[in-house]
């Protein structure tokens, strides 16, 4: 358990003044799949760090756990967790802190994805831990009252993502487009400075266009790039829409 003086240690969350992976951003969270494990894990982000040193789009990658700190020391791209857990670094067994994303080389996390749901106050103890440390926090809702009551922990990024439309072809831009304007204006009123980004079903460059016009800063993507024949066509597809 945490003492009252390491909480205080920590202070409130305080104002994002940067965008830390880019005021833009392109983010493959490559989750579980059994496609996107070692060596496969790699060969994705080397694709995907040539589309971004092409294109100047900037871009992040969230392999599995084990796989970070491999990427992180071989990529020229930022690599985040996929969750870490809020607890202080020390004797805990099976937990990955703040600080082993650190010392890794990771340069942040992805909080509360659907498929990785936390409690408010987890989010907010980890956000914290993220942010002491200058890591990245990018923390997932699930619709626009979620992004409201999560952006209070002003995160760098807060991610909106509609579950029932996760792992679908239909992109969350074009089936339901008032979930990312409306999401923008509700974090615009909590956390200015947070960039909001979308995710679910997002496949084409029109997916990422249209996501960026409803004033979204950017896109989370999992299976248009995970599942594709050819991954490295995906990704210039949708690289494309932020042209
Ligand atoms: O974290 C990305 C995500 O949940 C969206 O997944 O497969 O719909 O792109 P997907």
């Amino acid at each position: 358990m945490r003492s009252a003086r390491d909480r205080d240690a920590l202070g409130p969350p305080s104002p994002t003044n940067d965008a830390p992976l880019g005021e833009q951003l392109f983010l493959l969270n490559l989750k579980a799949y059994p496609a996107c494990l070692g060596e496969a894990a790699l060969k994705l982000g080397r694709l995907l760090e040539k589309a971004a040193a092409e294109t100047g789009v900037p871009v992040a990658i969230a392999p599995s756990a084990p796989d970070l700190g491999r990427l992180a020391v071989t990529l020229n791209i930022p690599v985040l967790a996929q969750h870490v857990d809020a607890v202080l670094a020390g004797a805990r067994t099976g937990y990955t802190v703040p600080e082993a994303v650190q010392a890794a080389g990771g340069r942040g996390s992805l909080l509360n994805h659907s498929e990785h749901r936390l409690t408010r106050a987890e989010v907010g103890e980890a956000s914290r831990r993220l942010q002491a440390l200058g890591l990245a926090d990018v923390v997932c809702a699930q619709d626009p009252e979620d992004a409201r009551q999560l952006a209070v922990v002003l995160p760098a990024y807060l991610a909106v993502e509609p579950p029932e439309l996760i792992g679908g072809n239909r992109s969350v831009s074009m089936a339901r487009p008032e979930v990312i304007s409306d999401s923008v204006a509700a974090v615009q009123t909590v956390a200015p400075l947070t960039r909001v980004l979308c995710g679910a079903g997002v496949h084409t460059t029109e997916d990422v266009r249209r996501a960026l016009e409803l004033g979204s800063h950017g896109v989370l993507v999992a299976s248009a790039v995970t599942r594709a024949a050819d991954p490295a066509r995906a990704i210039a597809a949708l690289l494309e829409g932020f042209g």
